[in-house]
């Protein structure tokens, strides 16, 4: 396979797995194809520069530059591609996909990713700790939700990420041990443009568990919607890796 296939062949395979996502089956068999190639995608492949990821300094906020850097390569109406790129200790912080599939694949270094899935506000009542905690405020309570912890894990070019609508839909990652940079695809895009899927920031609230109580509350971990936190900000490279072009009449 050469370089211009894999990656090309990706965009492609990415189309045709979240064109049609009404088979839960065949998008099951799709994303595990998709992965499958994903996982042999690496960074000269994506002709990806090594001075993004040569300062290995332990990023600090009063530091110049941005923590994070984006490296567009591909969006239509389907599916976003792109590179994240994050500084030694820099992270992209807590946030979410609304209603949409993400993929990650590190082509350098490695990541913490920490990710939650969300749990209905209706069946989970407000613990009684969280009256108790001073960085709750009342006001607070309508941008609270209840998750559970989906995965915590340090990951490398090794493996795939799969992040789903549901499942693990809210999630950080940290670069550890170094820079890290990662492809990112995601489907549908975000929309920003309409509000349709807009990317909402949270923190995660450190609530005492109810030991003594039902047990209901143990593996329950509340989260705050909170604005874009202002050190973080993405600087943008341009791509400079093969393009993808997708020829919409094969599908
Ligand atoms: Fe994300």
């Amino acid at each position: 396979m050469n370089m211009a296939n894999v990656v090309q062949r990706i965009g492609h395979l990415a189309r045709k797995t979240f064109l049609d996502i009404s088979s839960k089956v065949a998008l099951k068999e799709n994303i595990a194809d998709l992965k499958g190639v994903l996982q042999t995608l690496n960074a000269s492949d994506l002709n990806f520069e090594e001075r993004l990821v040569e300062n290995r300094d332990v990023y600090r906020p009063e530091t110049r530059g941005a923590p994070v850097t984006y490296v567009h390569i591909y969006e239509d109406r389907i599916l976003s591609i792109g590179i994240f790129v994050i500084r030694h200790g820099a992270s992209l912080p807590l946030h979410d996909h609304p209603d949409m599939h993400g993929l990650i694949k590190v082509i350098h270094g490695q990541g913490k990713i920490k990710s939650f899935t969300s749990v209905p506000k209706e069946d989970i009542p407000f613990p009684k700790e969280m009256e108790l905690n001073s960085s709750v405020k009342p006001w607070h309570r309508d941008r609270i939700i209840p998750v559970k912890l989906h995965s915590d894990t340090v990951v490398d070019s090794d493996s795939v990420c799969e992040l789903g609508p549901e499942e693990g839909n809210l999630h950080y990652i940290e670069a550890v041990n170094g820079p890290m940079a990662f492809v990112d695809i995601l489907s549908p895009p975000y929309d920003h443009d309409t509000g349709a899927r807009v990317c909402h920031y949270y923190k995660e609230l450190n609530i005492e568990k109810d030991v003594t109580g039902s047990g209901i509350q143990n593996d329950i971990c509340w989260l705050l919607e909170i604005p874009q936190p202002s050190d973080y900000w993405t600087a943008s490279a341009k791509y400079k890796g093969p393009r993808i072009a997708i020829d919409m009449d094969s599908f």
